[in-house]
């Protein structure tokens, strides 16, 4: 497939849609970007717009989401919203004719996602999920690795990730109505890391804590194939761990150091060899670099998804989620919307995971 000329003529131009925590860190990150302007700022609210266009030194504010999807000075739009807002985000941008990067979890729920990927792929734009710790040189090395067999064939993985999160029942990680609780907000994570390393799940259990919101606050989760390999991931937002992951191969393992999700390092232990570290300290930027950085290499190339993290994928990992949350009977009002009567009792993956 072709570059976008027009794309490939000029610095590419980002707008950004939301003004919360995760925006301003993706702002930082990418003025780590060559090439990458920041050309404007939507928010639900003009004063929020100004207040962080200000601080950033943005030129173009824009007081509706619906200004900045229609903002001809802009190329791609990055979604910052809390996730029960991703999907009517992302439709309208692409509605208005641009590509998408969307922060994670992608969706609320497997039915949004898929919605989100038929409006991409019926409007010919390119769209992915901000899974930006596989955008690390890190976990770019660590894939390297893993596909060239160094510690034979991964069986098990582990994993512990979360923090202590201030309860508050209003705030986006406690609240049903903007998809709290740590599956969605940390869990993906684990999901997902499972997925890039052992592929889609076969079988899926877990068990979860719900606390006074409704929304799970701890999990326990173990997804499996056919072929028997485990990932056992623990995730919380009542406790700080570790934070740390073991990929367990056949002729050795991997140990993620802390925070696994978003490393600097890991080492490789074979079987009778000296353990091998591998180092890949930050030179720029905060880390959220890469992942624009691969949306625009996308854009250029004409691509309408990255192959490191493919829409079809980020579907799966969704449904993964569902399933998991019917098993334990945590449902949020954007499922009534898209997904009908759960039925806890017969939660199952679809044929397709
Ligand atoms: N990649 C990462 O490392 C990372 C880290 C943290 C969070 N995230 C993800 O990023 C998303 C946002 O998280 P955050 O921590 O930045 O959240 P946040 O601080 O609460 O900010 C979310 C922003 O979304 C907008 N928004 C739209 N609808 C909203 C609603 N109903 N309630 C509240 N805000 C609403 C607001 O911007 P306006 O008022 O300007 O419209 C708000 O500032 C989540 O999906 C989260 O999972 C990713």
């Amino acid at each position: 497939m072709g570059g976008d000329p027009s794309i490939a003529s000029h610095p590419i131009r980002w707008g950004i849609l939301g003004t919360g925590r995760i925006a301003t860190k993706f702002i930082t990150g990418l003025h780590a970007v060559e090439d990458a302007v920041i050309a404007a700022v939507g928010s639900r609210a003009q004063a929020t717009a100004d207040e962080i266009a200000e601080v950033h030194g943005i030129p173009t504010r824009h007081g509706s989401y619906d200004a900045l999807a229609n903002d001809p000075g802009v190329d791609v739009i990055y979604v910052a919203t809390p996730h029960s807002a991703h999907r009517d985000a992302t439709i309208l941008c692409l509605d208005a004719g641009k590509p998408v990067l969307c922060e994670k979890p992608f969706a609320i729920n497997a039915s949004e996602a898929e919605h989100m990927v038929a409006t991409a792929r019926s409007r010919d734009l390119f769209l992915m999920e901000a899974m930006w710790t596989r955008f690390r040189p890190a976990v770019v090395k660590l894939r390297e690795v893993l596909a060239a067999g160094t510690i034979g064939e991964p069986r098990m993985l582990t994993s512990d990730l979360g923090w202590q999160a201030r309860f508050n029942p209003e705030g986006r990680l406690f609240a049903p109505a903007l998809g709290g609780g740590a599956l969605l907000d940390a869990g993906v994570y684990s999901v997902s890391f499972a997925s890039m390393v052992l592929g889609p799940p076969t079988s899926v259990s877990g068990l979860a804590h719900l606390g006074d919101t409704g929304v799970d606050e701890q999990a326990g989760i173990v997804l499996g194939d056919d072929a028997g390999r485990l990932a056992v991931l623990g995730i919380t937002i009542q406790t700080s761990g570790q934070t740390v992951a073991t990929i367990m191969g056949t002729e050795g393992r991997i140990d993620i150091d802390r925070p696994w999700h978003s490393p600097e390092s890991f080492t490789i232990y074979r079987h009778g060899e000296a353990p091998e570290p591998h180092r890949f300290p930050l030179e720029s930027g905060n880390g959220y670099q890469f992942e624009a950085m691969e949306v625009m290499r996308c854009l250029r190339a004409g691509e309408r998804e990255s192959p490191s993290m493919p829409l079809d994928e980020t579907v799966a990992i969704m449904r993964t989620m569902d399933t998991l949350r019917a098993a334990w009977g945590l449902r949020y009002p954007a499922d009534d919307e898209t997904l009908g009567r759960m039925d806890i009792a017969s939660a199952q993956l679809p044929a397709n995971a």
